[in-house]
């Protein structure tokens, strides 16, 4: 054997392991296999979870979008500057005598679709300053979780895991004719989007789209007028090529389901 051949694919392979070791979807928690880990919890709104629409995820009405109430917001240390905006956690209250029995259903699993902005200025009660692990549930969620919501705070355990969805991954328009943009939602799975490429029909090539915030992702092309397929990649890895999901008659403001989905995860 010739070693220069041995070295030098050794070389490749180390050089692909650390090209893989730094994209952010090898370093994202294999979804469902890390254990519990500490936080807290609180909400944020009432019990008509108005005020969690419209978040730091770039989501508009949870429920048409199929999040429903089941979500929350996450502190920076969680949100990650918006990578962690479709991740689903599992929450269970702990060490407060304030909590439903697990048994009872004391047991929530969430969607993050908004942020909890860390305030330093705040001199107590900070609690989604980093590096603190925080959810602000819904108030219905937070509900599920304790006998009396007027506790505020509780202990929680939490781990990720898949989401679970119903129906196909969607994709809402925005931008105008000089730019694509496009908010992609009720992703099932790893549920969290680390990469999306579009291909217009008639241009014919995939095209890198940047995240611009949440999960709203942005391209620096003229695309009205054309079919668009979008290349999906979520937080483990996986991705689906969503093939003419957008008619060429598309506008800023519409959705499109497409009929397929991250399971098996
Ligand atoms: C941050 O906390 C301070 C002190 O509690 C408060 O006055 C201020 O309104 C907060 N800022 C934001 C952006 O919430
Ligand atoms: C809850 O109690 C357990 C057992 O005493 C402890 O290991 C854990 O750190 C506590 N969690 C919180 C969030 O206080």
């Amino acid at each position: 054997m010739d070693p220069s051949i041995s070295c030098c694919f050794a070389a490749a392979t180390t050089v692909a392991l650390l090209l893989l070791i730094a994209s952010p979807a090898a370093t994202a928690d294999p979804v469902g296999a890390g254990g519990w880990e500490d936080a807290h919890a609180t909400f944020y709104g009432d019990e008509t979870g108005a005020e969690t629409m419209q978040g730091a995820c770039g989501y508009g009405n949870l429920f048409e979008q199929g999040y429903g109430l089941a979500t929350t917001a996450l502190s920076s240390a969680l949100f990650n500057d918006g990578w962690s905006c479709g991740a689903c956690y599992e929450l269970q209250c702990q060490n407060s005598t304030y909590c439903k029995p697990i048994g009872g259903g004391a047991s929530v699993t969430v969607t993050a679709t908004n942020a909890c902005p860390a305030n330093y200025s705040k001199p107590n009660e900070n609690w989604c300053n980093p590096p603190q692990r925080h959810f602000d549930l819904s108030k219905p969620m937070f509900m599920d979780l304790v006998t009396d919501f007027h506790v505020g705070i509780i202990p929680v355990k939490y781990r990720r895991v898949p989401c679970v969805k119903s129906g196909g991954v969607r994709f809402e328009m925005m931008g105008n004719e000089w730019w694509v943009a496009v908010l992609v939602y009720n992703v099932a799975g790893a549920g969290e989007v680390r990469a999306v490429a579009v291909k217009g029909d008639r241009d014919g090539w995939w095209m890198d789209m940047h995240r611009n915030w949440g999960q709203i992702w942005d391209g620096d092309a003229r695309l009205i007028g054309q079919g668009l397929s979008f290349r999906v990649t979520t937080g483990d890895g996986r991705a689906i090529v969503f093939d003419d999901v957008v008619p060429p008659t598309w506008t800023a403001g519409q959705s499109f389901k497409s009929n397929q989905q991250f399971v098996g995860v």
